[in-house]
């Protein structure tokens, strides 16, 4: 079956995973720049201070600032519509609280966007990925201080002037949801960009998953978040009217490990606690009604949500599509006592049903499925999109610089079958881009052995490589995806 004809192809990139001049044309540090590397058995480090004899995975990254043009033309060949792209925040604002905006910032991402059209590619732009520049972690903490929410409007008030006319498709926060979803400091510093004085001022490398963490100060900086996102979706439409804003949420699926009835009410309360407590608000514009009593379960006090003035800022700011990544299901239960795995950012019970990449997390076809049909039931009519799914895997590169993929294109076809039989049944979902088209720097453990492109990237964990880029075999099977809509998948 064929896709709909306008349906948006294409691939997802972060500015801090892939650009690299951390510090070129008068960028400033954001959070990414202060985070060494890690991997699968090691969790990733954060330093007050940027040591200069360690090695930072997002310094240089894979060089996107000075690839693009190349980087947009392989993917140009790939056939895509679209590409989505996020701006990098430091290099708009470098401290987040500048005066003027960083022109050299602006024209970068001219340039960028104008190489987009150049191949009839629409860029699908999220303004803030895990990208909180390091003034604002630091001297505001983050979105627990309602002064961001005025930094944050100021800066994306700047983006949306100045690219009205380049851009249509915009996102305003990636995974709003992963301070929830994580549930500790380090969810709180990538999705809040909040860290706890003691650790700003720690002298030894903090491990992310040991940074300090206060339930109450995230669930405020995430309502100060939602009211960011609602502010920008108002001003957004005043500027432009025809431009389409949606959120973007980490969707962590879950199923009960067991039939038993206590785990379908713990899956539940976790898929409200997870996924729906960000989404509802952004999509209905207001906080779902089980929303009080989880915030009290948490030990916490749920006032935040009495503001009359945000009540109504939410209300009006509803996005115009819902956005999110999927990767992999995973089960949730009662039991203590069951064997667990890996996830985005995330650690539940292990599915003996489902296989999993070498980083644990568990590929779920039909989960992809499931989660478009509990999405369209949740939010009828709420066109949809998957900005994110893919595999992050080992590559080996033979001797002739070629590099047979296939357990990559073994994980997409079943996911793009997944999503042609929720188009088959009449959902509504306009446009899919794979994570990490080209190899790029991992989020969760800083690695550049996670690699998840179509384009391979020369460039290592121990700071080698020289960048060039090639073509795996998962590149020409995209290509013939999207060049038959979706109907070649072999
Ligand atoms: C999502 C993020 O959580 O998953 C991306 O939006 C991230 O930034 C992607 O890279 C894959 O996760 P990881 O940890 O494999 O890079």
């Amino acid at each position: 079956m064929a896709f709909p004809k306008n349906f948006l192809w294409g691939g997802a990139v972060a500015a801090n995973q892939c650009e690299g001049a951390y510090l070129e044309d008068g960028k400033g540090l954001s959070v990414p720049d202060m985070l060494l590397g890690g991997n699968v058995n090691t969790p990733r480090t954060f330093l007050p201070q940027i040591d200069e004899t360690a090695f930072y995975p997002s310094h240089e990254s894979i060089d996107f600032y000075h690839h693009y043009k190349e980087d947009i033309a392989l993917f140009a060949e790939m056939g895509w519509n679209v590409f989505r792209l996020s701006i990098n925040w430091g290099r708009i604002y470098p401290n987040g609280d500048d005066e003027e905006p960083n022109e050299a910032g602006l024209a970068f991402y001219d340039s960028v966007f104008d190489e987009c059209h150049k191949y009839g590619m629409e860029p699908l732009v999220t303004l803030c990925h895990y990208e909180i520049p390091w003034n604002i972690v630091t001297k505001y903490h983050g979105f627990y201080n309602r002064e961001t929410i005025d930094l944050f409007l100021k800066y994306v008030k700047t983006c949306f002037e100045r690219y009205k006319n380049k851009v249509k498709y915009w996102l305003t926060f990636n995974e709003i949801n992963i301070a929830m979803m994580v549930g500790g400091g380090l969810g709180d510093l990538y999705g809040l960009g909040l860290m706890q004085d003691e650790d700003i001022n720690s002298t030894e490398r903090i491990p992310l998953n040991k940074l300090k963490h206060d339930d109450q100060q995230t669930l405020i900086g995430l309502h100060n978040q939602f009211v960011a996102s609602a502010l920008a979706v108002i001003e957004g439409h005043k500027i432009n009217p025809d431009f389409m804003i949606g959120n973007m949420i980490a969707h962590g699926t879950m199923y009960p490990l067991t039939p038993n009835p206590k785990d379908m009410l713990f899956v539940q309360e976790m898929e409200h606690n997870k996924n729906d407590y960000c989404g509802d608000v952004q999509v209905r514009g207001a906080y779902p009604v089980w929303a009080r009593k989880m915030v009290l379960d948490m030990g916490c006090d749920p006032s935040f949500m009495d503001n009359e003035e945000d009540a109504k800022i939410l209300k009006e700011g509803v996005v115009d599509f819902y956005t999110f990544s999927y990767y992999q299901t995973s089960c949730v239960t009662t039991k203590t006592d069951v064997e667990m795995t890996a996830g985005n950012m995330s650690y539940r019970a292990k599915n003996p049903y489902l296989k999993a990449s070498d980083w644990g997390w568990q590929i779920d076809p039909d989960g992809l499925l499931y989660t478009i049909r509990v999405l369209s039931d949740r939010y009828p009519g709420t066109p949809l999109m998957i900005v994110e799914n893919g595999l992050g895997a080992f590559d080996k590169v033979e001797e002739d610089g070629s590099i047979h993929d296939t357990y990559r294109i073994d994980y997409f076809r079943p996911h793009i079958q997944a999503m042609q039989k929720a188009l088959d049944e009449g959902h509504k979902l306009i446009g899919y881009t794979t994570w990490g088209p080209i190899d790029l720097v991992s989020a969760g453990t800083g690695e550049f052995a996670k690699r998840y492109g179509f384009v391979y990237v020369n460039k290592h964990d121990d700071g080698s490589g020289d960048f060039s880029r090639s073509r795996k075999d998962s590149f020409f099977w995209y290509k013939k995806v999207i060049a038959s809509n979706g109907t070649d998948l072999d």
